[in-house]
């Protein structure tokens, strides 16, 4: 073991900070022979050191001055459990810039700025972790970072929300409205007291601009992710989609193309045997296809205080020991600024349309003429149920690939159709 510990200083002690700092104080010596070197909390930087908190931390450790944790020379590695951009972001340049490693669960800052980071801290012959980014407890980023590196990824799809994906779970088996399933959502702990972040699909498309950088080491802004939230998903959408053999789920895709990557977050139907239509409650799942490894799936505890500690705790043994050694146990990055994101109208993919229209002839001519002259081939067109009160029945239209433009533009144009009332829904097919 060597003898000069290892000095952290900690941002948060909220969820994740709380049971990083317990796993820290309560399980140090089995931590410090693992990573070879004593690992010592020095200092916990918070908004409020006189709130009550759910773990005892001597009064002493903790501080309310950013300058006491990132300014320390005495402080090694910095650990962040805070999160939001700023000044999250601020510190923990500032702590590279000092020549500390920094560990991080911050997905924002980690979506927004990480190829500047990385980049920066590579200057200084520091790392970054931030296996707690995305996934919370599941190993994703060290899995790319060394596991996976002999490949080349074509694609990554995930369920990456656990909040919309228990939402989801919610709205198909009780048959709830999505502001119910929201509620309940947030009854169980699952969801935030605004859930837009989430229910928007922003939180998704953070954590896909995070995997798609690592994935192919180019910058993947989450700007640049086409992007869709699951307000538009209705019950009875749940209903029909089993019938054709789908599940609903808020998916985050992202897949290699010559010169360009593709990269989406939106709600899709997906064929009921393939493993993403399985995942269940506020669990996270992670499908990786590399040219050599063919495909591997990933599934666990994408949040929750101890995952995520987990994560982090992780994080700072596998650091302590690298610098322990002397040498950086994960190879670097190097980001390729030519390859951009391909715009949405330019993907093909497959999609589901729910149609309500007047219960006459010459209905499905109409609509089967603008499929026809948008280029996109239907794959199946069902009607399903009518309501005899307003003479209006619904159709369900399902295409084969075609580019997103064409399919968005037969649904406006379907929409101007004078015996169309509504497109009430349109989810795309995975
Ligand atoms: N919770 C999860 O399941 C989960 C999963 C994966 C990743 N993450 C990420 O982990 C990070 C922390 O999440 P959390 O759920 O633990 O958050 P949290 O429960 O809200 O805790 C945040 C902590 O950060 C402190 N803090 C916030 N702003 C600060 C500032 N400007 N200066 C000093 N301290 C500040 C707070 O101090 P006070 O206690 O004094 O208010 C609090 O202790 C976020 O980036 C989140 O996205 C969370």
């Amino acid at each position: 073991m060597s003898s000069r510990p290892l000095n952290v200083g900690l941002i948060g002690l909220g969820t994740v900070g709380s049971q990083v700092a317990d796993r820290m104080l309560t399980w140090g010596a089995q931590l410090s022979r693992r990573a070879g070197v004593e690992l010592c909390l020095r200092r916990v930087l918070v908004r409020d050191a006189g709130k009550r908190r759910s773990i005892e931390v001597a009064p002493d450790l903790l501080t309310t001055d950013p300058a006491r944790v990132i300014d320390d020379k005495s402080i090694d590695v910095l650990i962040e459990v805070a999160g939001g951009d700023e000044p999250m972001h601020g510190y923990l340049q500032r702590a590279i810039a000092a020549g500390k490693h920094v560990i991080t669960a911050n997905k924002v800052v980690m979506a927004k700025h990480g190829p500047e980071l990385l980049d920066a801290a590579a200057e200084k012959n520091v790392d970054v972790y931030f296996e707690a980014a995305v996934g919370g407890g599941i190993p994703l980023i060290s899995t790319f970072r060394t596991d996976l590196q002999a490949n080349r990824i074509e694609r990554v799809s995930a369920v990456i929300n656990g909040t919309t994906n228990y939402v989801l779970g919610r709205m198909a088996a009780g048959g709830l409205s999505l502001a119910d399933a929201v509620a309940e959502a947030q009854a169980a702990g699952y969801a935030e007291a605004d859930p837009t972040d989430d229910i928007g699909g922003f939180d998704a498309a953070y954590k896909l601009a995070i995997l798609g950088s690592i994935a192919y080491e180019i910058k993947v802004r989450p700007d640049e992710i086409y992007r869709e939230g699951i307000d538009g998903v209705a019950p009875i959408d749940f209903r029909y989609a089993r019938e054709l053999g789908y599940a609903i789920k808020l998916i985050a895709h992202t897949q290699r193309h010559p010169g360009r990557v593709e990269a989406r977050v939106h709600p899709a139907m997906v064929p009921l045997d393939h493993p993403l239509a399985r995942v269940e409650g506020a669990e996270n799942a992670v499908f990786v296809e590399g040219d050599l490894v063919g495909q591997v799936l990933l599934v666990g505890q994408g949040a929750g205080g101890r995952p995520t500690a987990s994560a982090v705790v992780g994080d700072l043994i596998d650091l302590a020991r690298s610098i322990r050694r002397g040498v950086q146990s994960r190879p670097s990055f190097s980001f390729d600024d030519r390859i951009g994101v391909i715009p949405m109208g330019e993907v093909r993919t497959r999609a589901y349309y729910r149609i309500r229209v007047e219960d006459r002839a010459g209905v499905l001519a109409a609509i089967g003429q603008v499929f026809a002259e948008e280029g996109v081939s239907i794959s199946s067109f069902i009607q399903k149920d009518a309501w005899s009160q307003d003479q209006t029945a619904e159709l369900v239209v399902t295409t084969h690939p075609s580019l997103d433009a064409s399919l968005q533009r037969a649904r406006q144009r379907m929409a101007e159709l004078e015996p169309v009332r509504a497109v009430s829904s349109f989810i795309r097919v995975f």
